[in-house]
């Protein structure tokens, strides 16, 4: 761990996207290719973002603003801003302290963090960066199925033990995407970054001639709705979703009691041309009615796409890449600054849409060319 100095933030630096040409420079070429990459010709990557900005904003004006707050109340903890930092593998790719300068900084900030599976820093370190703030957002753990209801038990546990509040099993991604970017730079995970949380090895697939190393391998290993219902069962943590996209498995999610689900098509870095969020949301709102927690990310570089989020229905957002970007040009300062940012330009454009709080938020707010 470096520690010690504060890392500078480059003078040109005023906006989240800002970071990323620094961090460019700070990463290897191989390292940046996996954080910026997504699958296949990255269509879905790109209309994440394109959908944010195709998006008008239709503000009101002279309202009484007096005691606005960006506050909300979501699965029994309030947040102070209706933020957290996306689920990242590996962050010491980015910076040799990882997930606990992005941890530190979210704290400071009030930003919630849902830690990943394979995190490169260790459950309790994070969690304990995280519990040092009281004003601080909530604290998840992302994990992926494991057919090993042994290891999966004790992973839960720990996991419990650690203070985290809230598991988030992602359903989009029983495979890695095929990611071509990531393939012509030739990345691999450098020997000394591993996911330190999640211990043993997997039991190697043993495969007849003939059979095929997804189907036969892969696949009957990896989650069904069954599983979901295990989890459940073996947990007294509320289980969220994500990257449910139809809005029929989020209608079963529902009769499964999930606590949530988080609308992703993880980035654009699984399954590519898919819809983005920013339309995929409004149909899953529909689909599960007004109660069901909404969490949505890919593309979110904007205060105004928080804005235009809840407008649609979310009730908070994650931020994935630019948060990492921060962190590779400057640490848990970097990442501070970078998530300052985001909220300083929330509540400007809750101001200047005539908002004093988050329930304030809708779709009234969305331009539409037709009445
Ligand atoms: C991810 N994402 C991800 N998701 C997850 O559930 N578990 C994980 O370990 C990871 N790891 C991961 C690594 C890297 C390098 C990236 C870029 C993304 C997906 C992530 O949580 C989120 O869905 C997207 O990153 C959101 O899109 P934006 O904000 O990056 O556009
Ligand atoms: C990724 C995996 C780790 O997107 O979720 O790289």
């Amino acid at each position: 761990m470096s520690g010690g100095a504060l890392q500078q933030i480059p003078p040109d630096v005023a906006n989240l996207a800002d970071f990323e040409p620094h961090a460019r420079e700070r990463m290897s070429p191989e390292a940046f290719a996996y954080l910026n990459g997504g699958a296949a010709d990255e269509l879905t990557l790109r209309a994440n973002r394109a959908a944010w900005d195709a998006i008008q904003l239709w503000p009101r004006v002279l309202r009484d603003l007096s005691g606005g707050h960006t506050r909300i109340d979501l699965l029994g903890r309030r947040w102070p801003v209706p933020v957290a930092l996306a689920p990242i593998a590996y962050q010491q790719l980015a910076h040799p302290e990882g997930e606990l300068a992005s941890a530190l900084a979210a704290a400071a900030q009030g930003v919630g963090l849902v830690l990943s599976a394979q995190s490169s820093v260790a459950m309790d370190v994070v969690a304990r960066a995280m519990a040092s703030e009281t004003e601080r957002g909530p604290l998840w753990f992302q994990l992926y199925w494991r057919d090993d209801p042994g290891f999966m038990r004790e992973l839960l546990g720990r996991v419990e033990a650690a203070g985290y509040e809230a598991l988030v099993l992602t359903v989009d991604a029983p495979v890695h995407g095929a990611r071509d970017r990531e393939r012509r730079a030739g990345f691999k995970l450098p020997p000394q970054i591993r996911a330190v949380n999640l211990g043993g090895l997997k039991r190697p697939v043993e495969l007849q001639p003939g059979q095929s190393l997804l189907f036969d391998g892969l696949m009957p290993r990896s989650a069904t709705w069954t599983q979901i219902d295990w989890l459940r069962e073996h947990s007294r943590l509320p289980l969220l979703l994500k990257g449910v996209v139809h809005p029929d498995d989020a209608r079963e999610a529902q009769r499964r009691d999930v606590a949530g689900l988080v609308v992703s098509n993880h980035g654009g870095r699984t399954l590519d041309t898919l819809p983005p969020t920013a339309a995929l949301l409004p149909r899953l709102r529909e689909a599960v009615g007004p109660e069901l927690p909404l969490l949505v990310d890919g593309g979110i570089r904007r205060g105004t796409d928080v804005l235009k989020a809840l407008a649609l229905g979310a009730d908070a957002v994650l931020l994935g890449r630019p948060y990492v970007h921060a962190l590779a040009t400057a640490g848990a300062h970097g990442v501070a600054h970078a998530l300052r940012l985001l909220r300083d330009e929330f509540e400007i454009a809750m101001a200047l849409s005539g908002c004093r709080s988050c329930d304030e938020i809708g779709p009234h707010l969305l331009w539409r060319s037709q009445e």
